[in-house]
């Protein structure tokens, strides 16, 4: 696994292979590696002959202070995970290199920014975009690879290569989950035990109201969600919303989308955590 903190380096060696007609497979991470990226890295290793990995803490898309400041860092752990999922370029610069000048960049994102996450991370989606373009630019990737933990993250995604019009194939994978059902998250760490103990009610009760959501109403799975989550003490449900899974949008009645995602935000004391369902309709 070739190692880079340059863009110029970088580049040079994507060019060579570029022009060897090489196919190049993007994971974009914050680092904080667990079985979820290496899932992301292992299918990009699989379809592309270069699989690069950027592991970057993108100060631009946290709108708390505090969240940046103790966002975990273990780079040394997440190179050695990468060179065993099949990594063969990872990129991990430094803040000054991705930013040299501010990014004063306003991306008009729309409507698939401005619902869930939009309104209560301002500027986050933002950031993101900032970010992403930027990978895309330096690494000129196929195929990207992101998660669908963050699921209104690879909408936004997918709305910024449209606007930007870049030859680049968003590849969305299925979330990673413990065996107790709670979706991976480089923020579990952050739980305590207690607290870890208590987390895995976010999936099995999205679970749960899978199976009886055909009889129930949009409104009465919702509430039913929320109730369930926020009887458990240290647990509270910032939303829960079931949205057409192209657009992001609420939906009031199941007949308004064939597509049907549950979008949960949950805070787990100070931990915040995320997770989502689709709704078999
Ligand atoms: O999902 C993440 O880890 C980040 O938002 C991303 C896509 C790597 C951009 O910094």
């Amino acid at each position: 696994m070739k190692v880079f903190d340059s863009i110029k380096d970088l580049q040079q060696y994507l060019a060579d292979a570029k022009w060897e007609n090489k196919t190049i497979g993007l994971v974009p991470t914050m680092g904080a590696l667990h079985k979820g990226h290496e899932s992301l890295v292992r299918r990009s290793a699989k379809e592309n002959d270069e699989c690069v990995v950027s592991v970057f803490v993108n100060p631009t898309q946290f709108n708390d202070k505090n969240d940046l400041i103790t966002y975990p860092r273990t780079v040394e752990k997440d190179c050695e995970l990468l060179e065993a999922a099949g990594c063969t370029v990872a990129f991990i610069p430094s803040e000054k290199e991705m930013y040299p000048k501010p990014d004063t960049r306003v991306f008009k994102l729309g409507a698939v920014a401005e619902v869930m996450e939009g309104p209560r991370r301002p500027g986050h989606f933002n950031g993101v975009a900032q970010i992403v373009s930027k990978l895309f630019d330096i690494v000129k990737p196929d195929n990207a690879y992101f998660g669908e933990k963050d699921f209104q993250q690879i909408a936004v995604i997918r709305q910024m290569v449209k606007l930007l019009n870049l030859p680049v194939n968003i590849v969305a994978c299925p979330i990673v989950r413990e065996s107790d059902g709670l979706a991976l998250s480089s923020r579990n760490t952050r739980l305590t035990e207690e607290q870890r103990k208590k987390a895995p009610v976010i999936a099995q009760t999205l679970r749960e109201s899978v199976t009886f959501a055909a009889h129930k109403s949009v409104k009465e799975v919702i509430d039913y969600v929320i109730n369930t989550i926020n009887s458990v003490p240290d647990m509270e449900v910032e939303y829960y919303e079931i949205v057409d899974g192209y657009s992001m949008q609420p939906i009031q009645h199941w007949s308004e989308t064939a597509y049907p995602v549950g979008c949960i935000t949950v805070y787990c004391g100070k931990v915040r955590l995320i997770d989502n369902i689709a709704y078999g309709k």
